[in-house]
């Protein structure tokens, strides 16, 4: 059986991806520091799984997780996720992202993993895009340090993939959203947004709202992302493929809530791009990618779990 490491495995994204694993049969462990994940992710699985609480940043409590569970395949997820933390504290973002990669990348290739699955952003390492939609090829140029963290191990991943003969999977993530998304701090704005519904609070806009972004469902993103512990071999842009501004989100709130929901608009914030979404055609191609939740089915299914979930 093939036994899979997942870190981040306690947060929004990881979650869905151990719930796949375990469904598909592989053997998963998890590594999470539980800084923003929370074990009540896992409770579906939590029995069927290895748990560790450790730091990715931590050699030695990650040493002794591979000494002791010999993964076939890592897949990455834990890191620092906050765009406007990471411009306040770079040296605290790159240690997560860019130490704790290389921390895992440097284990993998000393206990002789076979694969190595590496969880990126496509909203933050290209910077701000030259054409749309923006494919894998296009210039990656971030413009936060988040995004640079993240490119960053990217290139760790791959160094090391490539001298030490295990294969590596890039995953360019758009903007997920779905269940389990915690609204607090810099989130998506779909968890947002309907977190603030629930409440009868005013939606904020930053800007005018015709800002541009590819939401791609947390369900889509863990399947794709079980199937690559199987195939693919590069970077791979995942999202939707479609362009939607947070005006049209804020209409899609209002439809699927049922409420009539006030919006407040502020001024635009700096250092966010104005328009971008992801060429998946690759992802399509190699690792036979499919988005199958539509947006408004996607924000249906995560205004329910709000719902029945949020106090
Ligand atoms: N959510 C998105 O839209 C999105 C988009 C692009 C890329 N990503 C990437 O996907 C991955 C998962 O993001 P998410 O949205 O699920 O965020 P999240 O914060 O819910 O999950 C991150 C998990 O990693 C853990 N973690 C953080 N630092 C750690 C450390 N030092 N050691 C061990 N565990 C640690 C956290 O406790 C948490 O459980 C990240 O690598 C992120 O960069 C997310």
């Amino acid at each position: 059986m093939t036994t899979v490491l997942v870190t981040g495995g306690a947060g929004f994204i990881g979650s869905h991806v151990v719930e796949e694993l375990v469904e598909r049969d592989y053997n998963v462990g998890v590594i999470d520091s539980l800084v923003s994940g929370d074990l009540s992710n896992l409770e579906r699985v939590i029995d069927e799984i290895e748990f560790w609480r450790v730091d990715v940043q931590d050699p030695r409590g990650v040493e002794t997780v591979f000494s002791e569970f010999e993964p076939d395949v890592v897949v990455h997820l834990a890191a620092q996720t906050n765009v406007r933390y990471s411009m306040r504290n770079p040296v605290a973002d790159a240690s997560v992202n860019v130490m704790g990669t290389l921390n895992l990348a440097s284990l993998a290739s000393r206990y002789e993993v076979e694969r190595f699955v590496y969880a990126s952003s496509g909203g933050a390492v290209y910077g701000e895009p030259q054409y749309l939609p923006v494919d894998e090829e296009h210039p990656t140029r971030p413009i936060s340090s988040y995004g640079a963290s993240k490119l960053a191990g990217e290139h760790y991943v791959r160094v090391y993939a490539e001298a030490d003969g295990f294969d590596h999977v890039i995953l360019r993530y758009a903007n997920v959203y779905g269940p389990r998304q915690d609204p607090r701090g810099e989130a998506g704005v779909i968890s947002i947004f309907l977190h603030r519904a629930a409440r009868g609070e005013p939606l904020r806009v930053f800007g005018d709202g015709e800002q541009t972004r590819d939401f791609v469902f947390v369900r889509d993103v863990a399947r794709v992302t079980a199937d690559a512990v199987e195939k693919g071999r590069g970077v791979y842009n995942i999202g939707s493929g479609r362009e939607t501004s947070v005006n049209e989100i804020v209409e899609l709130v209002r439809k699927v809530t049922g409420r009539d929901v006030k919006v407040v608009y502020e001024d635009a914030r700096a250092g966010e791009v104005r328009r971008i979404y992801l060429d998946i055609t690759r992802a399509r191609k190699e690792l036979d990618f499919e988005p199958e939740t539509d947006l408004e089915e996607g924000v249906k299914i995560t205004w329910e779990w709000i719902k029945s979930n949020v106090p």
